[in-house]
């Protein structure tokens, strides 16, 4: 098929790469122009493991072309329009930012489009879609949904394996385009209505932040109570009912989805008319994460007359450089202003507003060794030689 994928970001590339080597053709567009000039010239400006490797090969790259034109499509020719562009949290209102969406449906109302079957990628509450389209002039039963579930780190695995498809829509021959796309794919497809379909998305990323919080409040349980957090765990991890699976402790969760995606959920129903006890405490539970995994540092620092605190993994999860949300941050900034010595230690990442530490030798004598999440083997000893060496002290949340 023809299609074209609006927004090379995370989800946008992982996409269309992944369909141009099943053997689409993809054109990409994204306003960004460093970025189009970039994968013009075969460079990938994000990190994800096995996207390049994926981008660069020869047969795949000859199926995509990219522009930051609207222009430049050939769109009387194209099967389907992927808008995959970003929804963050607009902090002033506190309510999903639609800009780039409504830049995006825009510029699609102004094309004969009868043809083509727009997709909306991004996670967006179908209520939000609908005040877009009525802004631009679209009719809404035109859009399809088909919500992305990727995890940075591994999301080129989720493109080809993914758990589940969803799409949702109103038109049942758009429907059938896309169910024709991934016809190849193994995982089920859930075929629904436009707000189901958003409603799949947007509980599959209260769940998951709500069962990290779970496991972040229960190790501050086990740790008050002088239980052995290992051995607790796994002992509530082995019920089959429960699982040992995404069931690991962290300073705090973070990241580009989970928490704009729970500000919006809170949005769902703040007129009042149900209420959420649970779904409405998990951020408040993430902050509180946060301020104890600081006070957690600051004591074990204080009491070992430390120097400094070393964070190892500036992004919110390894396998990525989003620093979007992430968590490591806002540990830095409050380690800051308690007018403690922190530096972050990151292989990939370059941190040009911090302070940071390039290679681990440079880590000062009894540091705090704090690691935000787990490391790969060949890290893990380098980090461990550094400690022996500087007699420092190592902190894994898990
Ligand atoms: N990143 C993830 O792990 C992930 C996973 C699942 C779903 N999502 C959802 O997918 C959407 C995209 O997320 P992302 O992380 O890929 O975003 P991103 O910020 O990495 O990329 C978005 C891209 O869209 C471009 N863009 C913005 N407006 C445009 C326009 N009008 N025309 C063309 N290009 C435009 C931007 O320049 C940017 O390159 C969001 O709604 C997000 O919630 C993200």
């Amino acid at each position: 098929m023809n299609l074209v994928v609006i927004g090379t970001g995370y989800v946008g590339l992982v996409t269309g790469v992944g369909f141009a080597s099943l053997g689409n053709k993809v054109s990409f567009i994204d306003l960004d122009k460093n970025k189009i000039v970039k994968l013009q010239n075969k460079e990938i400006p994000i990190f994800e493991p096995g996207l390049e490797e994926h981008f660069q090969n020869e047969d795949t790259f000859s199926r995509m072309s990219f522009t930051s034109s609207y222009d430049d499509v050939k769109w009387d020719s194209t099967d389907v329009a992927f808008v995959c562009v970003q929804t963050p949290n607009n902090f002033e209102t506190n309510s999903v930012d639609t800009r780039f969406l409504e830049s995006a449906i825009s510029e699609i109302s102004q094309l004969d489009n009868s043809k083509i079957v727009v997709t909306v990628k991004s996670t967006i509450p179908p209520y939000e879609i609908e005040k877009v389209c009525k802004k631009v002039g679209m009719d809404k039963n035109e859009i399809t949904f088909n919500p992305e579930f990727l995890r940075e780190g591994t999301a080129i695995e989720d493109f080809f394996k993914p758990d589940r498809i969803v799409i949702g829509g109103n038109d049942p021959e758009k429907l059938t385009v896309l169910k024709e796309l991934y016809k190849s794919f193994e995982a089920e497809v859930i075929e629904t209505d436009p707000i189901s379909s958003q409603l799949i998305k947007y509980l599959a990323n209260t769940y998951l932040p709500l069962r990290l919080s779970f496991v972040n409040e229960a190790a501050r349980l086990i740790d008050y109570s002088g239980g052995n957090q290992k051995d607790v765990l796994k002992g509530v991890g082995l019920d089959s009912r429960i699982g040992s699976h995404y069931f690991r402790p962290s300073p705090a969760w973070g990241g580009s989805c989970f928490p704009k995606d729970l500000i919006e959920v809170n949005n769902f129903y703040n007129d009042g008319a149900i209420t959420l006890p649970l779904i409405s405490n998990i951020i408040d539970s993430n902050i509180q994460q946060t301020t104890w995994t600081v006070e957690k540092l600051i004591k074990i620092f204080n009491e070992n007359s430390l120097t400094s605190i070393v964070l190892i993994g500036a992004a919110f999860k390894e396998d990525t450089d989003d620093l979007r949300n992430s968590p490591t941050l806002d540990i830095y900034r409050m380690l800051e202003d308690k007018e403690i010595k922190t530096q972050i230690y990151d292989e990939m990442v370059e941190l040009d507003s911090y302070d940071s530490i390039e290679d681990l030798n440079n880590i000062a004598d009894k540091s705090l060794v704090a690691l935000m999440y787990p490391v790969k083997k060949q890290l893990m000893e380098k980090i461990e030689s550094v400690i022996s060496k500087t007699g420092s002290i190592l902190y894994t949340p898990w």
